[in-house]
């Protein structure tokens, strides 16, 4: 995450914030690279899902009375010493258990089938038949394309089990025991890749487990209220608001529920984009009517980048800046409060970040990140964190759902510290600054302006410390260099760069250069991630 108000703070997390809604389908995780994704799949067939280690006890599962259990793929084999086990007591639940790849090889494995290593593996497209469409795959096309990634195969289905379906490198494809309730897939139908792999779930989903599809974010907006009105009753709540899509859902959500028992604190460090704390400071204050605290802080942390260059001390001059001036407020407004001081802490800890941390099972571990906005530990608030079940796309549907402007729904990552540590190799001056920031806002009209915004990950500029030498108007000229990087990514672990269009780079490139006089020369960096990091610095 790379919002203010979602950095860590590494204290206790909020307990039992997962896990209240509904009904819920349990995901047990085998380590599969697509694990996340069966859960996020699972929810866009309006269904809550969680993602838990396969190591979770049963009674943990017994607990959530899932109306589903579905059980993920991972790189083992199934009769490997030490590979994960099957608890026998999740098939004794009285719910239906689905196995995807990994998962169906171990369910076919313990229950009597066979499962060996075959001549030949089977990775990425594949054409699947369906031989015998069972329950799970009626009335869906015999031949079909779908994604696949294994070495081991099923070559018998156990007794009282029926194969629904081969593929050229695997005999048995798919199986299903309607009377136990226990089904298997070798494919990913939470991939793109495979065109019939949604209704496979949803039909799992629906017509085999009979989950009701109240997952919505208009019920998502719903329960997190109740919840939040629950929590902190009438107690006085602080939320630090970086203009990211993160806190500013965070924030409604307890705006709505507490109302002006909220109080946000948005710190403009003089960092941000063009106009952006003016934005943040529209929509919360004059369109919302949220409590807003705004601090012009722009000097102070430019005098504490005076002289800075390094890159990992700018991030912790500004980052210990931010906490002290948050804490400031923070203090002056628990000292003024007739009603008491404020005891509770917004935060937009998101759903990839508590599974990151292991945390699926609603630990206490909260991954520590190197963000800019880190409260420390000593500030003692209790945290809220409405956003600690979704995934991301869930918090933009939910930003909609609240009436938060498009521009924040959508807005791409930028980092806590800001355009400081894009002004690299040197001091982040309000001179640089300030050329960086104008070159940025001319980015950003061309990208959105060709329609490419929300596609990219992260797009925006570099100004390197170097002039370099150019002729405009028959003079020679010596200025700024701005680099253009513009990267997609899901989620920036590795990133491509973008291909963008010859024409936008043209516009892009003569704009920046007619209208900011200190800059004579646009580049385009065209490294991806590894080996380059998005960032520069
Ligand atoms: P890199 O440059 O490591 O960036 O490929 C990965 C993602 O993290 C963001 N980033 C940061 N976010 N504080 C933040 O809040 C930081 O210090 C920071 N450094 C990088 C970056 O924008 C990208 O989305």
């Amino acid at each position: 995450m790379t919002e203010l108000a979602s950095a860590a703070v590494p204290t206790a997390a909020q307990p039992g914030a997962v896990g209240v809604v509904r009904e819920e389908v349990v995901v047990l995780d085998y380590g599969g690279q697509y694990s996340q994704l069966i859960a996020r799949r699972i929810r866009d067939c309006g269904v809550f899902s969680e993602l838990l280690p396969h190591t979770v006890s049963l009674e943990e599962v017994a607990g959530r009375k899932p109306c589903a259990i579905v059980l993920s793929g991972g790189p083992a084999s199934v009769y490997a010493p030490g590979a994960p086990k099957l608890e026998r007591g999740l098939l004794e639940l009285g719910v239906p258990v689905m196995g995807i790849c990994y998962g169906m090889q171990l369910l076919v494995h313990e229950l009597g089938g066979r499962v060996e290593q075959a001549d030949v593996g089977e990775f990425g497209r594949s054409n699947l038949t369906i031989t015998h469409p069972g329950r799970l795959l009626a009335g869906m096309p015999q031949e079909q394309t779908c994604w696949m990634s294994h070495r081991d195969t099923v070559f018998e289905p156990p007794p009282g089990f029926t194969a629904l379906a081969s593929s050229s490198a695997s005999p048995v494809a798919a199986v299903e025991d309607t009377e136990r309730g226990i089904y298997g897939i070798q494919f990913h139908p939470e991939v793109v890749h495979t065109p019939y792999g949604q209704e496979i779930l949803t039909r799992f989903l629906t017509d085999i487990a009979g989950c009701e599809q109240t997952w919505s974010a208009k019920s998502i907006v719903e329960d997190q209220i109740e919840r939040i009105a629950a929590q902190v009753g009438d107690g006085r709540v602080i939320c630090g608001l970086s203009g990211g899509v993160d806190s500013s859902v965070a924030a409604l959500l307890v705006h709505r529920a507490v109302g002006d028992q909220l109080t946000c604190v948005f710190v403009d460090h003089g960092l941000m984009r063009k106009d952006e704390g003016e934005q943040v400071v529209g929509a919360f204050r004059d369109t919302f009517g949220v409590p807003l605290i705004a601090v012009d802080a722009e000097e102070r942390f430019l005098r504490k980048l005076h002289g800075v260059t390094e890159p990992e001390a700018k991030r912790k001059a500004i980052g210990e800046e931010f906490i002290r001036v948050f804490e400031e407020e923070a203090a002056r407004l628990t000292g003024s409060g007739d009603d008491g001081d404020v005891r509770f802490l917004v935060q937009g800890t998101l759903y990839s970040d508590v599974i990151e941390s292991g945390g699926g099972t609603g630990a206490a571990t909260i991954k520590s990140h190197h963000n800019v906005g880190g409260l420390p530990e000593d500030l003692k608030f209790e945290l809220v964190e409405p956003l600690r079940a979704l995934f991301k796309d869930e918090v933009r549907a939910v930003g909609a759902e609240l009436g938060l402007p498009e521009r924040l729904v959508w807005r791409q990552p930028f980092p806590g510290p800001g355009l400081a540590i894009r002004v690299v190799g040197g001091e982040a001056t309000k001179e640089r600054l300030d050329v960086l920031r104008e070159a940025d806002h001319i980015l950003q009209e061309e990208i959105r302006r060709a329609g490419l915004y929300r596609e990219l990950w992260q797009s925006f500029c570099v100004l390197p410390d170097i002039r370099t030498v150019g002729v405009q108007g028959d003079e020679r000229t010596y200025g700024y260099v701005v680099v253009v990087r513009a990267v997609t990514s899901d989620d920036a672990m590795t990133a491509d760069w973008a291909r963008l269009p010859y024409d936008l780079l043209e516009t892009i490139a003569s704009r920046m250069i007619n209208e900011l006089r200190e800059v004579n020369r646009v580049v385009l960096d065209i490294t991806s991630k590894p080996p380059g990091t998005i960032e520069w610095e």
